[in-house]
């Protein structure tokens, strides 16, 4: 077959995408993380790279191989995540899909906690940076189109709303994280997208296709 006609849209274009969970130590061998699979954030990079956009990936740990046509910076924390994200600018567009974890533990032990020594270990926790709101954070390296995702569980339109307006991003795909809908590492997605002008939501569809279509969404917003 002839090649088919190229649509890349997005030629020329740089995207920075986070994906996957991150990994907070809490001594050598022990972590806290969460459920990400990291599906979603590598299938947004891949589809952006086959609009033709120049992608960098920065990822938490995920089983996920990595996406074709993509640079790919592997990370464990939500610093580390930030660190890297921040080198990967200039920008075009940045989709923050990582589940960062919300908190670290504040001082890491160098050493294997042991059990002796009477009970166990109180762990003190600090909030990580919130590297979605630094990214939108006004200025001469902001992305020009910046975007979130809000994973939510009960009035999920009115959570993501608000979270558009804390962050100070452009958009936000939220989803339903309720048991049984079966998002977290699961293929499917039921999203709603949130601009600053309504929401539009989307049928039920796989990780796969809710990538393709947000990245069309995002090529028709910098075209
Ligand atoms: N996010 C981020 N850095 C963080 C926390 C969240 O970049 N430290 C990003 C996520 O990648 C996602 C968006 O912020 O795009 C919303 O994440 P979420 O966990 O829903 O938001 P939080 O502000 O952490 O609120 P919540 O208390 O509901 O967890
Ligand atoms: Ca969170």
């Amino acid at each position: 077959l002839p090649p088919g006609p190229v649509h890349r849209p997005l030629a020329g274009r740089r995207a920075l995408v986070t994906s996957g969970p991150t990994h907070e130590p809490i001594d050598p061998v022990r972590y806290i993380a969460n459920r990400s699979s990291g599906k979603q954030g590598h299938a947004i990079a891949a589809a952006l790279a086959r609009l033709g956009a120049s992608v960098t990936l920065v990822t938490g740990p995920t089983r996920e191989p990595d996406p074709p046509g993509c640079t790919v910076h592997p990370v464990e924390t939500a610093r580390e995540m930030l660190a890297a994200c921040e080198a990967a600018l200039p920008a075009d567009v940045a989709v923050c899909a990582a589940a960062v974890a919300d908190w670290r533990v504040a001082d890491a032990a160098e050493r294997k906690l042991k059990k002796e020594g009477g009970g166990p270990p109180s762990l003190v926790l600090v909030e990580n940076p919130d590297i979605l709101a630094t990214l939108s954070q006004p200025g001469a390296r902001r992305p020009a189109l910046v975007i979130g995702f809000a994973a939510e569980t009960g009035d999920v339109l009115a959570y993501a709303t608000a979270k558009r307006a804390r962050k100070g991003c452009d958009w936000i795909v939220a989803n339903d994280v309720s048991p049984g809908t079966g998002t977290f590492g699961g293929s499917e997605n039921t999203v709603h997208l949130i601009r600053a002008d309504g929401a539009e939501s989307w049928p039920t569809m796989g990780k796969d296709a809710v990538a393709a279509r947000l990245a069309e969404a995002i090529a028709g917003h910098f075209a």
